[in-house]
């Protein structure tokens, strides 16, 4: 039986990049968003609103939902393909990405990169349809996956059963990357074998675009050099919180909680 760890509010305090007073956007972490599509607009805006409420300085986004992502976040920077981006530290490809060769392209051009990368939604179904094996292998900059159950089973081969925590850590074996399993009861688990169950969840979170939100924060935390795991428990961790608050005001959809986000985030220094 593996350890299972559950983070605290102090940890994700203690984790959280703090400004200091020559911080300047660059240095505190561009963060990349390779998601949306013509036909999926939304969560191009979603993964951009959750990546806006991190520690990161800069949010790039790349694809071709740009025109709605500017129009509901003009302090983004927007071009039309991942090759085109320009410098960033951490990208984060997938959800409504949809699943034609010009996704398995922008895939392909993340996964060419030697910085972490977050691959959720139709990124991790491209990975599999894809043949990418080759692009994981020799790939060693980290990797983190953010299946719900049903792309957990097309990763795994498998649904996660009632071990969860072991299903988990399996699949991060095998793939040698983290995976961030959500559920009730987010689990993320390392390749390195340690796993933490997040405690904040809550079923306000159940709707559609959430998982989006989660995926670019968890992406600005990556671009702000936290580890894999650090990272992608803080960001469950924090969602969760953000869920919570949007719940408090009313009936929660996906830009409720983006926007909760910037309320329950750990201060980072400068008031
Ligand atoms: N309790 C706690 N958290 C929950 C619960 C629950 N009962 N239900 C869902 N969540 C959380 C999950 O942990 C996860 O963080 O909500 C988030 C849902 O993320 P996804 O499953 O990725 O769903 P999302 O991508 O936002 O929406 C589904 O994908 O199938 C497509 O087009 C479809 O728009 C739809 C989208
Ligand atoms: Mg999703």
């Amino acid at each position: 039986e593996p350890a299972l760890a559950v983070p605290e509010w102090s940890d994700i305090v203690s984790w959280w990049p703090k400004l200091g007073p020559t911080s300047e956007k660059y240095t505190r972490g561009v963060v990349g968003i390779a998601t949306g599509s013509a036909t999926y607009p939304g969560a191009a805006v979603l993964s951009v609103g959750g990546a806006l409420a991190g520690p990161a300085g800069l949010v790039r986004y790349a694809g071709t939902a740009a025109g709605h992502v500017l129009r509901q976040h003009p302090s983004a920077i927007a071009t039309k393909r991942v090759a085109e981006a320009g410098r960033v530290q951490a990208w984060v490809c997938g959800s409504g990405l949809g699943t034609d060769d010009a996704a398995a392209t922008e895939v392909r051009s993340v996964l060419a990169t030697s910085l972490p990368v977050v691959l959720d939604a139709d990124a991790l179904t491209l990975l599999v349809n894809g043949a990418m094996a080759d692009q994981l292998r020799g790939r060693d900059a980290p990797i983190v996956v953010t299946p719900h159950d049903r792309e957990f089973a097309r990763l795994a081969g498998g649904e996660p059963g009632d071990d969860r925590v072991g299903a988990a850590l399996q699949l991060a074996s095998w793939m040698n990357a983290t995976v961030l399993l959500k559920g009730d009861r987010t689990i993320v688990a390392t390749p390195a074998g340690s796993a933490w169950a997040n405690p904040t969840g809550t079923p306000a979170l159940a709707t559609g675009g959430t998982g989006d939100v989660l995926a670019g924060l968890l992406g600005s935390l990556l671009a702000a050099r936290l580890s894999p795991e650090r990272a992608a428990v803080a960001a469950a961790y924090l969602h969760g919180l953000a869920g919570r608050e949007a719940a408090r005001r009313g009936p929660v959809t996906a830009p409720d909680v983006a926007a909760a986000l910037k309320d329950v985030v750990p201060l980072g220094g400068a008031t």
